[in-house]
């Protein structure tokens, strides 16, 4: 009889062992129309995440310049930006082997010329580049460790005048992740609050 295999995938693991299992979103974002094609073992397989969904409508992206994606996951952020701005320059990443694939296909699939995909821990794969702008929907579930490293991280990508802006829950760390913000950027403001989540934006 063989052992049963005890390793838990998580949207965040490196390369998930479980199964492809394909599923095909159709979404209406900030008044375009997109299909993500998503699998087994990302985060929010079955729709657009509400938490992404009030990122990507409130975000503030520069008029031209680059723009990081910093836990792309299928690739819903980074393929809206690169589509509301044509003259951007997009860079995702993600440290999901299989996350990075699907956003990859699915930048192919929605058009989107402006944008790339790289795999990585947080921001060891972006090398000399430095984004205007830096977006991101942070794995809650990997742990408070990984959040609070993404935003002190920040800085050293982003480029002078840019602006970091996260989706948060606002009963999961309301209080700390904005404290976290004033020590690390020297502000923070609300962009959108709504259905439980709020947006934070830091400037440089
Ligand atoms: C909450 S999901 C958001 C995915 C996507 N941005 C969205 O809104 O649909 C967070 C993503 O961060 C990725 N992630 C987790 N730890 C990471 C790390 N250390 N470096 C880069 N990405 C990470 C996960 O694999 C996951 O795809």
């Amino acid at each position: 009889m063989s052992k049963p295999n005890r390793e838990v995938d998580h949207y965040f693991s490196a390369e998930p062992k479980s199964q492809d299992r394909f599923g095909l979103i159709k979404a209406h974002l900030c008044g375009y129309k997109f299909e993500f094609l998503t699998s087994s073992s990302v985060f929010s397989k079955t729709r657009v995440d509400t938490g992404t969904q009030l990122l990507v409508e409130s975000m503030m992206l520069p008029q031209k310049g680059f723009v990081l994606d910093i836990g792309c996951g299928y690739g819903v952020v980074g393929i809206v930006a690169g589509t509301l701005g044509k003259s951007l320059r997009v860079v995702m990443s993600d440290v999901n082997m299989r996350a990075v694939r699907l956003a990859k296909r699915n930048i192919m699939m929605n058009r989107v010329f402006n944008a790339e995909v790289r795999y990585g821990n947080c921001y060891e794969p972006i090398g000399e580049l430095r984004f205007d702008a830096v977006l991101s929907n942070p794995p809650i579930s990997a742990g408070m460790d990984t959040v609070k490293a993404i935003i002190t991280g920040a800085p050293t990508v982003m480029a002078a005048g840019s602006s970091f802006q996260m989706v948060i829950r606002s009963k999961i760390g309301a209080k700390v992740l904005p404290e976290l913000f004033e020590a690390t950027f020297g502000n923070c403001n609300v962009l959108a609050r709504e259905s439980g989540f709020r947006v934070l934006i830091g400037k440089l």
